[in-house]
């Protein structure tokens, strides 16, 4: 029987999360293509993986936001050194529904939220204090009430149409397994390291 790339990735992901020693054991990499061409990466917080693929939340208005609203093809990549392994998936992306972003957004620190109201997110940053000046605004505003979850910012589910997991051997002899789908099947085959 053929391994379900999606099995594959969580049982490695739950064994990295147990074996890290980093705080930021979600922190995956995800690139987009920009409005010149290239490929864009940069770390994200694996929120959740749900059936359908894995989830990540930002501004929708920010660079990776935009690039996205204008080609949702995107990578995920992540390096476990402690377990050897390299996975990299390549996918489609699409905002999850406002329910789910709510959802998302609630289980977020009040000084996160409170970051992601004063911050407009990739935007330039015209002088150094400008956004502590906004954060002390929403400090205020919000002050003994809940934070709502601003309308631009959300999640994004990856839908993966690859996977390649790279088990890493010092002989440079690594194992590659990817995974293609092909017409909701997903097809298993081992490409030389
Ligand atoms: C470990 C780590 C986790 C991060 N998690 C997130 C995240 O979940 N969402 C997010 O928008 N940015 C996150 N960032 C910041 C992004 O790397 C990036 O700087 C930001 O999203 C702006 O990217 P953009 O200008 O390409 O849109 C994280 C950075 C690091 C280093």
């Amino acid at each position: 029987m053929t391994n379900n790339p999606f099995d594959v990735f969580k049982d490695l992901y739950q064994l990295a999360r147990e074996k890290s020693v980093f705080k930021q054991k979600g922190a995956i990499c995800i690139s987009t293509i920009d409005e010149d061409g290239f490929p864009d990466s940069r770390f994200v917080d694996l929120k959740e993986i749900i059936s359908e693929g894995f989830v990540f939340c930002t501004d929708y208005a920010s660079k990776k936001g935009v690039s996205i609203a204008d080609n949702s093809k995107i990578g995920l990549t992540v390096w476990w050194e402690h377990i050897s392994t390299q996975i990299r998936v390549k996918g489609i992306a699409s905002k999850v529904s406002e329910a789910q972003s709510q959802q998302y957004w609630d289980t977020r620190s009040r000084s996160a939220q409170l970051t992601t109201w004063a911050s407009k997110q990739s935007q330039l940053l015209d002088n150094e204090n400008s956004v502590n000046q906004q954060l002390e605004k929403y400090r205020q505003k919000f002050d003994g009430q809940y934070v709502p979850k601003p309308p631009t910012w959300g999640g994004y589910l990856i839908k993966p149409k690859y996977f390649e997991f790279l088990t890493f051997r010092e002989d440079r002899m690594h194992i590659r397994n990817a995974f293609v789908e092909e017409n909701g099947i997903w097809v298993e085959s081992y490409l030389q390291p």
